[in-house]
C-alpha cells in the first residue's frame, strides 16, 4: 500500500521505516529541511537501535523515501499517518497547531480518497476536529476522507522491536472500510508474515491483539495507558520514601508486589522518576483534558508531584552526605532519560544537574549516546570521554541512567579516581555488595 507518514520524529521515523520493511511503499515527510537532508544523505537524526540499518535497506530497495513536500506525499498515498509532535504549551495542554496545519495541507492536496490516521498523542476528540478540517479545506471534487486513530505504544530505545512485536494494535474507526484498510496495513505483523529484522527467533512473542474501537476510545486508551504506567512509577517511588523512613528495601517490596499477576512486575522500579517526552507531557495534557470536560484529576496531579519531588530527594541525599554542596565536584554516569536512547527531553539527570549547578556544584558527566545533545543542552559542565575521566576528583558519583555497560566498569579504578568514593545509585541498578566490597559508600533510592 502507498503510505505517507508526516513527521520524522521517534514515532514517525520508526513507523515509516518499519511499514516499509513489512512491504509498504512509504514516503516520510517533514517540514524540517535539515532533517530531510540528513536522512537523504543516509544519516540518522536520532539514535534508536536497529533503525539505521532498516532505513538504509529500505531506501536501497526503493520503498522508503524522505521528502519535504507534504502535498506530493499526500497525493501519492492512500493512507496518511500524522506523526507530528504535540509539544506542551505553558498551561500543560498539548499544542495541536502542528496537527492542524498538517491536516489543512492534506485537505488542500487531496485529489482522491485518503484515510488520515492520527498517531500523534492527541486529546480525545481530536479525530473529530481533523475530520471537520479536512472537509472545510478540501477544494478538489474527488477529495474524500476517513479519519482513524491508531495510538502508538512504542518505547524509545526498543521502538523498532516494539513495532514488530506489539502487545496490541489499537485502531479507532467509524466504519468497516477504514478498519479493513488498517487491518491490511498491519496484516504482516498480525499474522507474523514478515521475517523479523531484529530477532533471530520470534517464537516466544505472542501474536498481537487487534483491538477495534470507536475513535474517541482509542484516543483515550493512549492517554490512559501512559498515565497508568506513570502512576505505577510514582506509586513505587512513594513506597520508596516510606521504605527509607522505616529501613525497608523498596526492591524487595516491588518484587513481592510484582509476583501478583494482577499487579505485574513491570514499571515498579523506584529511582529518580520518569522522564522523556511522553510521560511528563502526556500526564499534564491528560490533567488538562480532564479539567476541560469537568473532571478534577487530582490522582494524576499527585503522580506528577511525586515524580518532580524525586529530584529534591536526590539533592537532599547528596547534601546529607557531602554536608555542603557548594563547590563540590559531582560526577554523572548517564544523562539520557533512559538507556538505549540519546533523548534528553525531561531527563531526570538534566533536572538534577541543573539543581546542583544552582547549589554551586561542579559537574562532570558521561553518557554512552547522549553527549552530543547534552553539550548543546548544558554547555557549562565538563564532559568526559569515559566514566573514569568523569570520576577523577569527584566527591560523589550519581548513576542517573541504567546503561548496562556501567555494570562492567572497573570499580576499583573508579574508586581510585574519586576524591571521595560515594555513589548515589539513582536507579538502584549497580551491584551494591560489590561496590561496598571495593570500598564505596553506597546510597540507593528507597533502600
Ligand atoms: C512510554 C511508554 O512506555 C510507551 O508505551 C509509549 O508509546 C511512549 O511512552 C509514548 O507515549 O510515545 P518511553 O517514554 O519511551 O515510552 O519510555 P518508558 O520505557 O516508558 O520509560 C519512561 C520513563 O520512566 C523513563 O525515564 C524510565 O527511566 C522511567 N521508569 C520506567 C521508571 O522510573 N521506573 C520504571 O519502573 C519504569
Amino acid at each position: 500500500m502507498n503510505i505517507c507518514v508526516v513527521g520524522t520524529g521517534y514515532v514517525g521515523l520508526v513507523t515509516g521505516t518499519c511499514l516499509a520493511e513489512i512491504g509498504h511503499c512509504v514516503i516520510c515527510v517533514d517540514n524540517d529541511k535539515q532533517k530531510i537532508q540528513t536522512l537523504n544523505t543516509g544519516k540518522m537524526p536520532i539514535f534508536e537501535p536497529d533503525l539505521e540499518k532498516l532505513v538504509h535497506q529500505n531506501r536501497k530497495r526503493g520503498n522508503l523515501s524522505f521528502s519535504e513536500d507534504l502535498g506530493q506525499g499526500a497525493r501519492k498515498s492512500e493512507v496518511i499517518f500524522i506523526c507530528v509532535g504535540t509539544p506542551p504549551l505553558e498551561n500543560g495542554e498539548a499544542d495541536l497547531s502542528p496537527v492542524e496545519k498538517v491536516t489543512r495541507e492534506i485537505a488542500v492536496a487531496a485529489d482522491s480518497y485518503k484515510l488520515v490516521v492520527e498517531k500523534s498523542t492527541v486529546p480525545v476528540q481530536t479525530g473529530e476536529y481533523i475530520y471537520r478540517t479536512l472537509q472545510i479545506y478540501c477544494r478538489e471534487e474527488n477529495g474524500r476522507f476517513d479519519v482513524a486513530s491508531n495510538p502508538e505504544f512504542l518505547r524509545e530505545g526498543s521502538a523498532v522491536a516494539d513495532f514488530f512485536h506489539p502487545d496490541r494494535i489499537v485502531i479507532g474507526v467509524n466504519n468497516r472500510q477504514t478498519e479493513a484498510i488498517l487491518h491490511q496495513i498491519y496484516q504482516p505483523i498480525l499474522e507474523r508474515g514478515f521475517s523479523c529484522p531484529v530477532h533471530s527467533s520470534c517464537s516466544s512473542f505472542p501474536k498481537p491483539y487487534f483491538l477495534v474501537t470507536d475513535i474517541k476510545s482509542a484516543e483515550l486508551i493512549k492517554h490512559a495507558s501512559n498515565s497508568f504506567l506513570a502512576a505505577k512509577i510514582s506509586f513505587i517511588n512513594a513506597i520508596a520514601e516510606i521504605c527509607e523512613k522505616v529501613g525497608a528495601d523498596v526492591q524487595k517490596v516491588a518484587e513481592g508486589m510484582g509476583l501478583d499477576p494482577r499487579i505485574g512486575k513491570e514499571f515498579l522500579k523506584a529511582g529518580l522518576g520518569f522522564g522523556g517526552f511522553c510521560f511528563p507531557k502526556d500526564l499534564q495534557a491528560f490533567v488538562r483534558i480532564a479539567e476541560k470536560v469537568g473532571y478534577d484529576f487530582t490522582l494524576m496531579k499527585e503522580v506528577e508531584r511525586i515524580n518532580k519531588a524525586r529530584i529534591d530527594v536526590a539533592v537532599e541525599k547528596l547534601r546529607k552526605k557531602l554536608w555542603v554542596l557548594r563547590e563540590k565536584t559531582i560526577a554523572f554516569l548517564g544523562l539520557a532519560f533512559k538507556p538505549q536512547t540519546d533523548d534528553l527531553r525531561f531527563a531526570p539527570a538534566i533536572g538534577l544537574i541543573r539543581r546542583l549547578r544552582q547549589e554551586g556544584c561542579n559537574i562532570r558527566a558521561f553518557d554512552p549516546q547522549a553527549m552530543e545533545k547534552a553539550v548543546i543542552e548544558i554547555p557549562e559542565i565538563f564532559y568526559g570521554a569515559n566514566p573514569y575521566e568523569v570520576a577523577a576528583g569527584a566527591e560523589a558519583l550519581v548513576l542517573a541512567t541504567e546503561w548496562p555497560e556501567f555494570l562492567d566498569l572497573d570499580w576499583l579504578k573508579m574508586h581510585r579516581a574519586m576524591a571521595r568514593p560515594f555513589i548515589l545509585d539513582g536507579r538502584n541498578f549497580l551491584n551494591r555488595p560489590l561496590l561496598m566490597e571495593v570500598g564505596f559508600e553506597y546510597e540507593g533510592m528507597g533502600r
